[in-house]
């Protein structure tokens, strides 16, 4: 009774205080705005009330009551976006870069916003196919998608947005080929006259690029199709577009010739055309004499010499003709270019000497010949010059081996501008150049195709500082100071790649304001960086004051906040009443009191009656989980369940649209697996047993009983259940990104580079010292194995599949079962041997798989085992431990570095020892992998460690929330 006037209260109140404030914001647009906050699971701490324009919330700019501006740069929304963006009709920018949790699809029906001319998205977490209706959006000149998960096509539609400068869909999954327009009603990209930029690289497009792409109409200035998988040849009315400046066809399956014709791009600086498979000998391109770059590496070009016209290019800097057939000998010539600084003939069969000559470039720093026939070696007299003469006939000669044009050092700099000068903070914070440990923002300033080379040469890293810096002043009153630091190329894509860090101004952290704002000098490309550093983009890192806005609440902590509030609770109601006492004296003054006392148990019962009803909830689907096992008349007894519920058979069949071949995700010896889809939204993966199997009863109720109770972030999470018309299915939470070997094989399209491997290792080894470690009492996996290892929208790695799986302590340990059970590759031969199975199988199997993220391939492979090749192949005293060749190629094509790999291996094969005793135990692996992480630049912390704390000790509390 007292609680339902609480509640009353509670809700008058809540309903007065909405309707005094007298709004500022057109009433469709504040509606629209709060159905986008409700889809965020984490929103700007500023976002209260329903006023957005009268009472300033972050991000928004308002125009005679109208929404017309979005920016919220880096500030970790997380959630979808809401199809009610759509009713927003004034809004003229959508910023929302760098928000990796906001996920899920664009909504159709953005093209409603008629008046968007700035779309700009990078960075975040968005996927499935670009909308079709974007090409409504007439206004638009910004078009940022780049570094989302999209897939899908281009929309044709695009070619309709005439007013489109910038358009960015790099480093997605969007594949299919480009669309060209065919008569007035099918549009396509050739449309795009005003058009600046196409950064399409990093995407699976593919086909022909189309002949009718170009046109003399066109003003593109940049068209980056690097790392696509384009066919056929360069299409010749690429020669039309006279205003390119930078073009890319890197890391393609381009054919044919080399085109002549492009002589015609004299205005070209950076030509791009290495990894294709382009036949015949290179063109004359003595026309090109703006080209700061030049690389054609690793095509399939007929022998040839250096060409003389190299010479002519007399702005050259960077020249790369790695692996493509050069033979004779190096002319004095080819340095002599002035601005010449690189130079990469690797791969080739160049021989004789290699003799600088007289008049070669001063700026020249670098020349790698790794790999050819150089006999002889004449160093230039008046400069040093870094030679790399690795792998030649001259280095395999007694007495030269030590010299230092011998070796194959890479190319690196540390250098840091200003100068570190102060020493380290902790927490997160960094040293300002004035030694004030604040939290700036950080994050990587991508520069697509620079204009120069050398990179040790700080002159232009000092000028970009300064530039950033200057910038700021005017720009922002937030920002102190800028730093750059750890200056760095990637080895497949030659992007140079800076850190930034952005120091807040007389204070520790950034405001969400100063955030954006920061944010979008870089978004919208306000701030512009010197013209030979070329396009840039900068992703920024996650900002860690920003990163718990707002803790999601697990729906065991509910059920412990709902026992907490039990004793809380009988306080207040004594203090309710000592008010009620009190408040006899002086009427007036303690009405306060007692109406705070009222509504502060109003509101105590109401969480209390909420996590109350919740509980009970849970105990009655654990009631009727059971009571529908023993329906089925199973000779097993009933399930010991922990918040799993018991679906009908009924509820799945509709659900998965009757099992039917569409949601049919995959399957395995045990039967097949379904993705279902509730009616709340939730997505399910559904594990079905063969029907009529009724073998895997005590592995179905194995499995039941393990998952329900475990809930870690790295372990999949099993929701409910189905033993009904002798069916045996387990409901399990989907995970979108399917299992790792999915991903090692190339099947998902996922590209794992070594960061991306680094993490899956920490995230499964995780889960599996949760098991061994934390669990209770601990569970043996036994079956640990690529395919077990599943990968989420964010590529957390979840363990799977616990059919095999042992209770620690379990009689039937002891028991010696006759039957040894597991993967053959991952079965730990001392287990297989002896029959004792302890947690070090597990680890055994884990060494395994950190084996198989190395190789790409599954362990045993044309009968030979990755253990044993690993063991044979590797020299410690060499540089990867010379295991280069059992390498998956797509590491190297993908990642920045390897740093760590020869600590990983070595971790590797500690986990793989014959005797259980001398493998580490998972926790051991998990600080091992950590600290590899750190070498590698990742911060293993940031990235898991504080939910998945939370994670371990709500389960450790809640592994009895009922008293049971
Ligand atoms: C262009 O449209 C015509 C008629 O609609 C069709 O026959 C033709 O196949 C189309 N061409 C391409 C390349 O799609
Ligand atoms: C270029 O534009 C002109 C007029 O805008 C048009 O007549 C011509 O067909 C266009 N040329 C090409 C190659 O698209
Ligand atoms: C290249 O330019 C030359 C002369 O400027 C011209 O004759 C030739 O047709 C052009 N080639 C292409 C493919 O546009
Ligand atoms: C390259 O072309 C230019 C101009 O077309 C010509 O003068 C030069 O001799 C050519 N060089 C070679 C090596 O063919």
């Amino acid at each position: 009774m007292s609680s339902r006037i609480g509640v009353c209260m509670l809700l008058t109140l809540l309903f007065f205080q909405n309707c005094f404030v007298s709004a500022l914001t057109n009433g469709s647009d504040a509606s629209a705005l709060q159905a986008l906050k409700s889809d965020w699971s984490r929103f700007p701490e500023s976002w209260k009330g329903s006023d957005p324009c009268g009472t300033n919330w972050v991000g928004i700019t308002c125009s005679n009551d109208r929404i017309v501006s979005i920016s919220l740069g880096n500030i970790n929304l997380e959630g979808k976006l809401s199809a009610d963006i759509s009713a927003l009709a004034e809004l003229q920018i959508l910023d929302l870069t760098s928000n990796p949790k906001l996920s899920g699809p664009l909504p159709p029906n953005i093209g409603n916003l008629k008046k968007l001319n700035t779309l700009n998205l990078m960075g975040c977490g968005f996927s499935g196919q670009i909308p079709e209706s974007i090409g409504s959006l007439e206004q638009l000149t910004t078009l940022s998608l780049n570094s989302n998960k999209f897939s899908g096509t281009i929309p044709a539609s695009i070619g309709r947005l005439s007013k489109l400068f910038w358009f960015d869909i790099a480093d997605n999954q969007i594949e299919g080929t480009v669309p060209v327009s065919n008569g007035t009603s099918s549009p396509g990209l050739d449309m795009l006259l005003e058009t600046k930029h196409f950064h399409f690289g990093n995407n699976k497009l593919s086909g022909d690029i189309p002949e009718k792409l170009f046109t003399s109409n066109m003003t593109l200035i940049h068209v980056l199709f690097d790392g696509n998988q384009f066919t056929g040849k360069i299409p010749n009315s690429l020669s039309l577009v006279k205003t390119l400046t930078v073009l890319r066809l890197d890391r393609n399956r381009l054919t044919g010739d080399i085109p002549s014709s492009l002589n015609n791009l004299t205005n070209l600086y950076e030509l791009y055309l290495a990894n294709n498979r382009f036949t015949g000998s290179l063109p004359n391109l003595t026309s090109l004499t703006s080209l700061y770059t030049l690389d054609v590496s690793n095509n399939q070009l007929t022998f040839s010499s250096i060409p003389s016209w190299i010479s002519s290019l007399r702005s050259l800097s960077t020249l790369r003709m790695e692996g493509i057939q050069l033979e004779g000998s190096i002319p004095i010539f080819l340095f002599s270019p002035i601005l010449l600084q690189t130079v990469v003939l690797k791969r080739n069969q160049l021989n004789a000497t290699l003799d600088f000559g007289a008049n070669y470039s001063n700026q020249l720093e670098f020349v790698d010949l790794q790999n050819n026939e150089i006999t002889n070696y004449k160093p230039a007299v008046n400069k040093r010059i870094q030679v790399i003469l690795a792998d030649n006939p001259l280095c395999q000669e007694e007495g030269n081996q030590q010299n230092d044009y011998c070796k194959a050092i890479q190319y690196n700099t540390s250098f840091s501008t200003p100068e570190i000068k102060c020493s380290h903070c902790g927490q997160g914070k960094e040293p300002s150049p004035a030694c004030h440990c604040v939290y700036p923002i950080t994050g990587i300033l991508t520069f697509r195709s620079p204009s120069f080379s050398g990179f040790s040469n700080n002159t232009n890293f000092i000028i970009l500082q300064k530039g950033i810096a200057d910038f700021f002043k005017n720009f922002s009153n937030q920002v102190d100071s800028v730093a750059i630091r750890n200056i760095r190329e990637t080895a497949t894509d030659h992007q140079l790649l800076i850190d930034l860090l952005v120091f807040p101004l007389g204070k520790e952290t950034f405001t969400e304001m100063g955030m954006d704002s920061v944010i979008s000098a870089f978004s919208t490309h306000t701030y512009k960086p010197p013209p030979i550093f070329g396009p840039y983009i900068f992703k920024a890192n996650q900002y860690i004051p920003f990163s718990g806005i707002m803790k999601q609440v697990t729906h065991t902590q509910l059920i412990k906040l709902g026992l907490k509030l039990v004793s809380y609770n009988s306080f207040s109601v004594f203090f309710f009443f000592f008010a009620m006492h009190v408040g006899g004296g002086s009427k007036s003054a303690n009405t306060g009191i007692i109406i705070g006392a009222v509504v502060g148990a109003a509101v105590l019962l109401l969480f209390l009656t909420i996590a109350g009803i919740y509980a009970l909830r849970q105990k009655k689907r654990a009631e009727r989980a059971a009571a529908n096992w023993n329906k089925s008349k199973s000779s097993i007894d009933a399930p010991q369940l922990m918040g799993a519920k018991a679906f009908t058979f009924e509820e799945l069949r509709k659900c998965t649209d009757n099992f039917s071949k569409a949601n049919d995700v995959g399957g395995g010896g045990y039967g097949q697996v379904y993705k279902g889809i509730l009616p709340s939204g939730q997505l399910l993966a559904i594990k079905r047993a063969q029907l009529g199997s009724s073998q895997g009863e005590l592995e179905f109720k194995t499995e039941i009983e393990l998952l329900s109770r475990v809930h870690h972030k790295n372990v999949v999470r099993l929701l409910g259940f189905c033993f009904d018309r002798t069916e045996q299915m387990l409901v399990y939470e989907y995970i979108p990104n399917g299992s790792l070997t999915d991903s090692l094989s190339g099947k998902s399209g996922i590209i794992l580079d070594w960061t991306r491997r680094l993490k899956i290792a920490l995230g499964s080894g995780k889960g599996l010292a949760y098991l061994h470690e934390l669990a209770d009492p601990p569970i043996i996996h036994r079956d640990i194995k690529s395919n077990n290892i599943l990968l989420d929208e964010s590529l957390t790695a979840k363990v799977a599949d616990f059919g095999l799986s042992k209770l620690v302590g379990d009689p039937e340990k002891i028991h010696v079962t006759t039957q040894v059970k597991g993967t053959m590759g991952y079965l730990d031969p001392e287990y297989y041997m002896t029959n004792q199975l302890t947690e070090k199988s597990d680890v055994y199997g884990f060494g395994v798989v950190m084996l198989e993220l190395l190789t790409g391939k599954s362990p045993i492979d044309g009968g030979k085992y990755v253990v044993r090749e690993v063991k044979t192949k590797m020299d410690k005293s060499r540089n990867l431990y010379d295991l280069q060749e059992l390498l998956d190629t797509k590491i190297i094509a993908s990642s920045e570095n390897l740093n760590g790999f020869e600590k990983y291996v070595d971790l590797a094969l500690s986990c793989v020892e014959d005797e259980g005793v001398r493998r580490p135990s998972m926790g051991d692996v998990v600080k091992e992998i950590e600290n590899i992480m750190q070498l590698a630049g990742l911060k293993p912390n940031l990235d898991s460690a504080t939910s998945s704390r939370t994670y371990e000790e709500v389960s450790k509390g809640s592994s009895d929330p009922y008293g049971k």
